[in-house]
């Protein structure tokens, strides 16, 4: 697939968030979007582990479908990206109308504010991904190098800034994460996993997440699905990879880059670490949320 000439999109304030048009021009129909009871609403900030999270759902439910899906239908296509918009590709709320699978796995990063209120009326799961403020932005900066529907980052203390004030797609990291955590207290299908509980023990957070589903998959089954969903096993894997998906320029950085907790100690200086954890502590300062920065 080639995509016509596509150029670094400019940010503009979306009801108070910043976003790019790849993920506005939809806006009448995402809103719109009329969810099912069954579905499953993957809500992350981006690149908080989204397709790892994604990617383990698809192989709990759809894992024994015939094997020609395993192969054949990348993730971004199993998963749609509800608020997705981009030239010559379908939209994320028609590949999700069209999903021929029970339930609909359904990917957004809007902040809690933004998601289309029948997710809420029909009372559907959440599951939502929260990362380390440190690694995540990390991980955010370089994602903006290689994707070409993000804004050009800078260079990492410009990206770095940014971050800090919230002006990067998607708003603000330390709204989104506590927005979802304060949801918790009305709205109680929501299933809240860390990026860092997942990476010190896969198998104990996939038997977590079985039980928030009510599924009874075997400890044969959550093994093999936690082995497949591995950070060396999805970076082969063509389908988890975003190897097909002409946007990204994996020369510049792969999708799957490092999958490490603490990744953020070889881009901090002393000096930003500092400026950091104090504008950080400001930030957080009402919640009760904790994220470790290691492990
Ligand atoms: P890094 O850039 O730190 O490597 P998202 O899917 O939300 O965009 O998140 C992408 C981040 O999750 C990337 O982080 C990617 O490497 C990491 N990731 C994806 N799959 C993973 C896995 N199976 N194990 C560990 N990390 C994973």
């Amino acid at each position: 697939m080639h995509m016509k000439k596509m150029s670094r999109p400019e940010l503009f304030d979306f009801e108070g968030i910043s976003m790019v048009p790849y993920f506005t021009d939809n806006w009448e129909n995402v809103q719109k979007f009329q969810a099912r009871p069954d579905d499953i609403l993957i809500a992350t900030y981006p690149k908080a582990g989204t397709t790892w999270v994604s990617y383990i759902l698809d192989l709990l439910y759809f894992g024994n479908m015939e094997p020609e899906r395993q192969t054949s239908v990348p993730i971004y296509l199993r998963v749609p990206f509800l608020e997705m918009t981009i030239p010559e590709l379908p939209t994320g709320v028609e590949l999700a109308d069209k999903l021929p699978t029970t339930p609909r796995l359904i990917k957004t990063h809007l902040p809690v504010q933004l998601v289309p209120k029948s997710f809420w009326e029909q009372n559907c799961r959440v599951v939502y991904v929260a990362r380390n403020a440190k690694d995540n932005v990390v991980s955010y900066y370089h994602f903006e190098r290689m994707n070409i529907i993000q804004p050009e980052p800078g260079d990492w203390n410009t990206y770095l800034q940014t971050f800090m004030s919230g002006k990067n797609v998607f708003g603000p990291w330390y709204d989104h994460v506590c927005g979802f955590w304060e949801k918790k207290q009305t709205y109680s299908n929501i299933h809240y996993m860390l990026f860092e509980d997942m990476v010190e023990d896969t198998g104990r957070e996939v038997e977590r997440l079985c039980s928030f589903l009510g599924l009874s998959t075997s400890a044969e089954e959550r093994e093999r699905i936690t082995q497949g969903a591995h950070f060396d096993a999805m970076k082969q894997n063509k389908m988890t990879n975003y190897s097909t998906l002409p946007i990204m320029d994996l020369k510049i950085s792969p999708f799957m880059r490092k999958g490490k907790v603490g990744d953020w100690k070889n881009h901090f200086t002393v000096a930003q670490n500092e400026q950091f954890d104090e504008h950080y502590k400001r930030r957080m300062k009402n919640t009760t949320l904790r994220l470790r920065t290691e492990i």
